[in-house]
């Protein structure tokens, strides 16, 4: 099989129909969707992405109103969360109805719900009486894909249609966000900051990784990983203690001389924290590709996007 990149709308929604894979678009990254009540079909997912099980799946709607037969109740705090952000980067964990198949969420008790903020996937949404449950649509560890190019170089043998929405606009995963004791609790920092979540939500707690504890899905530290190491620290300083070795460097927004420019990423010259993250995967995988030694790598300041920027850096370098 090779994959088919294209537009063609009905083409998508027939294939999901007949409980087949589709890559989709969204404002984040690209997803691997199948119909989330076919557990064949979501089986398949965790197959080809190489995907353990206790890793649950996002389920994606056209609306949070079109998710209520799949979720036991609707908190305020989530239905206010919803208002201000969805469709958007966000996804809410919610207790999961009878209708989820066990597969999609690993057993747990709550479902994870997200209306993407991309045009031609909600259009497909809408038209399917069925949500999708999509990871995104890369193998199980590596860099997520923002564009179908990506998704074709890593799957494309194993699945029939790239729906092509174009580049993503976010370029990094939702914010995942539940409820304990009624606290908004984030589980995964991403596209929406934590600052416009806490201007709607109020205090928040963050819960941080764990090293791979299946009781914390969601939360593994090694993840985003491109397969030429990659350390963090200042740039100035990793340049003069790796002398001799292929560097590759990852910048927020500076230039650096002593490395030629093909070599060498501004995730935002103008130290945009928005363009920073919608840049990020795609200069990853570009300088992963250029067999490289080591790759250098900065952290953004802790604040706005830059925080899920750090997450994604701190965890590719876990090596
Ligand atoms: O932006 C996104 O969220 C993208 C696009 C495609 O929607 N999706 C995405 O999916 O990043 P994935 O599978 O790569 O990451 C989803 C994370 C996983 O780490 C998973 O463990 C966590 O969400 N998750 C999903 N369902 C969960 C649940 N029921 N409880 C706790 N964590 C859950
Ligand atoms: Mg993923």
């Amino acid at each position: 099989m090779k994959a088919v990149i294209g537009t063609d709308l009905a083409l998508a929604r027939s294939l999901l129909q007949q409980g087949q894979l589709v890559a989709i678009p969204t404002e984040t990254v690209y997803g691997l969707a199948a119909n989330a009540l076919n557990a064949d079909a979501v089986a398949h997912i965790f197959r080809v992405k190489n995907r353990p099980s206790f890793d649950p799946l996002i389920v994606h709607v056209p609306s949070l109103e079109a998710a209520r037969p799949y979720v036991l109740q609707l908190p305020d705090a989530a239905l206010r969360l919803a208002a201000a952000f969805m469709p958007g980067p966000l996804t809410l964990l919610l207790p999961r109805s009878p209708l989820i198949p066990d597969l999609v969420t690993s057993g747990l008790e709550r479902v994870a719900i997200r209306v993407p903020a991309h045009p031609l996937c909600l259009e497909l949404l809408q038209t399917l009486d069925f949500p999708l449950a999509a990871p995104s649509a890369n193998p199980f560890g590596y860099i997520s894909p923002t564009s179908p190019a990506h998704v074709a170089a890593q799957l494309g043998e194993q699945i029939p249609y790239i729906l092509d929405g174009g580049p993503c606009r976010v370029g990094v995963e939702s914010t995942i966000v539940g409820f304990e004791h009624e606290v908004p609790t984030v589980y995964r920092k991403g596209g929406l900051s934590l600052e416009m979540l806490e201007a709607i939500a109020g205090p928040l707690q963050v819960r941080e990784h764990s090293s791979s504890n299946p009781a914390a899905p969601g939360m593994l530290l090694t993840h985003y990983a491109p397969r030429t190491p990659i350390v963090l620290g200042i740039l100035e300083e990793l340049l003069n203690a790796h002398q001799g070795k292929r560097l590759g460097l990852l910048s927020f927004s500076r230039a650096y001389p002593q490395v030629p420019e093909a070599r060498q990423v501004q995730l935002s010259p103008t130290a945009d924290f928005n363009e920073a993250a919608r840049n990020l995967f795609a200069a990853m995988r570009q300088l992963d590709n250029l067999e490289l030694d080591l790759i250098v790598a900065e952290l953004l300041p802790e604040e706005q996007l830059g925080r899920a920027i750090n997450d994604r850096l701190r965890r590719a370098a876990v090596h």
